[in-house]
């Protein structure tokens, strides 16, 4: 029998060719995300019977303790990029510090990874989507032990990055900076498939996704833009169709398919927005970007950000081009640009009396 299926492992081989110098290391790296991602599927598919086989802090047949899934994932990913050797640092949403991995192999090894383990974790209780966010960066510094300077790069430096989705079917979709390619799993041979090549995010869509709830909280070219995609307008389909999943995972993957804008700004709440830029927001603009989308603060391109610390958050308007174009469009009319990191330092000098700041 002939099988036409083509799995991630036999595709990302294929693909090695696109980078005639490489050695393979980031092949391996990809393989082994694919790995530990499988491994927090099948935890993920079993939520539903922890309370039968036993909840968080019991202790289940093996004697291992029960774990909540987020810490779960986080350890599994930890722990196949630390046997893998092909990263030295791991950032994760999980823990303050970054992680270096010590072994002699790891600490010379050229990439770092940065992740969000379990993505929309407050959804596993209802049986709703979760992913898992990654990003990779080719470390900068030559010798020695990389540091945090390593990891803070522009999400322009990232030389690959992708998600999963834990849905009614798990997928891989991730990109190295041609095209973006998506696998889904197939439980009964255990493989990542390519079923979706090259995927394309259309260029104009009809659904929006925000948490409506926080409305009074947002900023008036939000206000404006949400107001634009709820009147009636027959000639632009408007109006527009609303869905907000709560997992920037699973709303992103339906926009990508679809057509349409997820949006989480600034709120007056959190005046920084909520969602993390080298773990939930670079990776997921790289990713549209590649897919023909647009990623940006509202005013700028998400990838061209300058990471000022590790845990940073951002605003993120991403998606579809024209959407997101025109919801830039009504920010720049109704809403105040905010300061930058650099010259919010800048004019704490000039406060202090330090003329001329830094340069
Ligand atoms: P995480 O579960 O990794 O903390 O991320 C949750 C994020 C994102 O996935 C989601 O879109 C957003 O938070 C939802 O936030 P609200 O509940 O404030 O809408
Ligand atoms: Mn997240
Ligand atoms: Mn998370």
């Amino acid at each position: 029998m002939v099988c036409g299926v083509k799995t991630l492992g036999q595709f990302i081989i294929e693909k090695q060719a696109d980078f005639p110098y490489a050695k393979g290391e980031l092949s391996r790296l990809l393989r082994d995300i694919g790995i530990a991602a499988k491994i927090v599927n099948r935890e993920v598919n079993k939520a539903g019977l922890v309370d039968i086989l036993g909840d968080v802090g019991t202790t289940n047949i093996q004697g291992e303790e029960q774990k909540k899934l987020d810490v779960y994932a986080n350890e599994q990913f930890i722990a196949a990029l630390t046997s893998g050797g092909e990263c030295c640092i791991v950032a994760t949403e999980e823990e303050d510090e970054i992680i270096h991995i010590e072994s002699p192999v790891s600490q010379n090894a050229k990439y770092i990874v940065c992740i969000d383990p379990l993505d929309g974790s407050s959804n596993i209780d209802v049986n709703v989507a979760v992913g898992t966010i990654f990003s990779i960066y080719r470390r900068k510094s030559v010798e020695g032990l990389a540091s945090l300077q390593d990891v803070l790069q522009k999400g322009t430096e990232q030389v690959a990055a992708g998600y999963v989705i834990y849905g009614s079917s798990t997928m891989l979709v991730y990109t190295t900076g041609k095209g973006v390619n998506g696998f889904t799993l197939d439980p009964s041979i255990g493989e990542f498939c390519l079923s979706h090549p090259q995927m394309k995010i259309p260029e104009t869509g009809y659904i929006y996704s925000v948490n409506e709830g926080n409305y009074v909280h947002f900023p008036d070219g939000v206000k404006k833009y949400i107001k634009y995609c709820q009147v009636e307008d027959v000639s632009t389909k408007r109006p527009y169709t609303s869905r907000y999943i709560g997992s920037m995972v699973g709303d992103i993957h339906r926009n990508l398919i679809k057509g349409g804008i997820y949006i989480y700004p600034t709120t007056s709440r959190s005046p920084n927005g909520k969602l993390r830029l080298l773990y939930e927001c670079n990776p997921m603009a790289f990713i549209i970007e590649q897919a023909g989308g647009k990623a940006s603060t509202g005013f700028d391109r998400i990838l061209d950000i300058n990471p000022a610390e590790l845990h940073q958050r951002v605003p993120v308007f991403i998606g579809s081009k024209n959407m997101v174009e025109k919801a830039e469009e009504m920010m720049l009319i109704y809403t105040e640009k905010p300061l930058s990191v650099e010259e919010k330092v800048e004019s704490k000098l000039e406060d202090l009396g330090v003329v001329g700041g830094i340069d």
